[in-house]
């Protein structure tokens, strides 16, 4: 799992000048503590002061880049992508190296690194486990176009030495590593915390694709470049969390906030609702995935799921391969990525266009969910959350796109349709459908 996927971030400075007021923070969120004021009039409420141990509810932005000319590259993408792999059907060597377009569909919020803070906007993803910023001596132009953070400024900053390079879906950066203290809005503040700053940037996160400046990894440890200990396990190592969990709320419609992350607590309204499964590794927020159904139908169109399941005890390495296939829960990626096989006969099924994605809009009412069969339980998707109605030019299309065999990825499109919770030290994720 060297490779990680990442949707990019981006950050609108206007955007910000939203204020979260308290009554937006949910019941059973955060407690009775003080409101503290963030970033750009950006209000938190928190349940604590500095390193009290509490939850804390961080404000996401959206990045909207379901723009006409976004979609249509994508559909340009799908179909380049369909076609290679009907031409090619077994995906050889890196299999997220052609995730490598334009994502620009994605949720940010704001992070502090240094005394005195230097504040930039993050994506936080997922499906990695770094922290990195733009460096102050970086020379590429998505580093001078963003935010940079200036180690000699920061009074607490301590090198480490060392040189990370991270290889992401969407692009590659390079970074001198250390540490510092970070804080996510101000309201809390993981000490010593080891991050990247970058020396190179390549293309992928130039504006005005890459609004945001860096990313905040939400994964493990052990899927860290570098080895650094993560955001999450330093939260759970400093013992800053009322539960060691963090909890992903994404809207889709605009507002005064686009969606919020919720470190140490939950929203209990969920709590009956919230189904659990385990954590697969100790890399990511990972799960097994044995089967994609469409409404009450029988069939399994998770590709070669069916004969995996008949066959067992007398596998080949590829249908091994596929018997233990994995999904990503991915805050950073902005659809839903899968197998070409598995996504042809879907499309087939709903009479989307296999490779553009299109499909008629008049024909959304009349379609079923499909259900995702994550860990043993069902997760199901209507069709207006896995179809796309671009309403200006009344274009509907399929929130998917082929990429690997093995890994599927569930991106925005899954997670605004399932509120999502994530315990750190016990390794489960819980999901719940989106109450409306
Ligand atoms: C970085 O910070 C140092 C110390 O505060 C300052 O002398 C230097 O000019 C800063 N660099 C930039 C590019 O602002
Ligand atoms: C900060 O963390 C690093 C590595 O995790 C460790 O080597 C160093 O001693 C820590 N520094 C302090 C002041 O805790
Ligand atoms: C998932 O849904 C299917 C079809 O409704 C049902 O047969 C199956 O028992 C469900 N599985 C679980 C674990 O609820």
């Amino acid at each position: 799992m060297k490779l990680i996927l990442v949707g990019l971030v981006a950050i609108v400075h206007t955007a910000v000048s939203a204020v979260i007021g308290i009554d937006d923070v949910p019941s059973g969120m955060g407690g009775d503590g003080p409101t503290i004021y963030g970033q750009e009039g950006v209000k938190i409420h928190a349940a604590f002061s500095d390193n009290i141990k509490g939850a804390f509810n961080v404000p996401l932005y959206l990045k909207n880049g379901l723009d006409p000319e976004s979609k249509r590259k994508d559909r340009a993408k799908r179909s380049r992508l369909m076609k290679s792999f009907a031409e090619k059907p077994t995906t050889s060597g890196d299999p997220l190296a052609s995730l490598t377009n334009v994502k620009d569909y994605y949720y940010y919020g704001y992070i502090d690194i240094g005394n005195p803070p230097q504040k930039f906007s993050v994506v936080f993803d997922t499906g990695s486990s770094n922290i990195w910023v733009p460096g102050e001596q970086c020379q590429s132009m998505a580093c001078i176009e963003h935010r940079r953070f200036n180690k000699t400024s920061s009074q607490t900053f301590l090198p480490s030495g060392k040189n990370i390079q991270i290889q992401y879906g969407t692009g590659h950066i390079s970074g001198d590593t250390g540490h510092d203290t970070v804080k996510i809005s101000s309201a809390v503040v993981l000490r010593n915390q080891s991050f990247a700053v970058t020396n190179t940037e390549d293309r992928t996160f130039e504006l005005p694709r890459s609004q945001f400046d860096g990313l905040f990894g939400l994964g493990f440890t052990g899927g860290s470049e570098g080895g650094a200990r993560s955001p999450v396990d330093t939260m759970v190592q400093q013992n800053i969390l009322k539960d060691p969990l963090f909890s992903v709320k994404l809207f889709k419609g605009s507002g005064k906030s686009n969606g919020e992350i919720t470190f140490g607590a939950y929203d209990k309204a969920y709590k009956d609702k919230l189904n659990w499964i385990d954590v697969y590794g100790n890399y990511f927020w990972a799960t097994t995935m044995e089967g994609i159904y469409y409404g009450d139908e029988p069939a399994n169109y998770l590709y070669g799921a069916d004969k995996v399941n008949s066959l067992s005890g007398a596998l080949t390495a590829q249908e091994k391969a596929r018997a233990s296939r994995k999904a990503l829960l991915d805050t950073g990626s902005s659809l839903i990525y899968g197998d070409a096989f598995s996504l042809a006969a879907m499309s087939t099924r709903i009479g989307a266009n296999v490779l553009s994605g299109e499909i008629p809009c008049s024909s959304i009412p009349k379609l079923k969910p499909f259900r995702f069969v994550l860990g043993g339980k069902n997760f199901s998707m209507s069709p207006s959350e896995y179809i796309y109605h671009d309403e200006i030019n009344d274009i509907c299309e399929v929130q998917w796109m082929p990429v690997s065999e093995y890994l599927w990825v569930l991106g925005i499109p899954f997670l605004q349709s399932h509120y999502s919770v994530y315990n750190i030290k016990e390794r489960k994720v819980g999901l719940a459908r989106m109450e409306k």
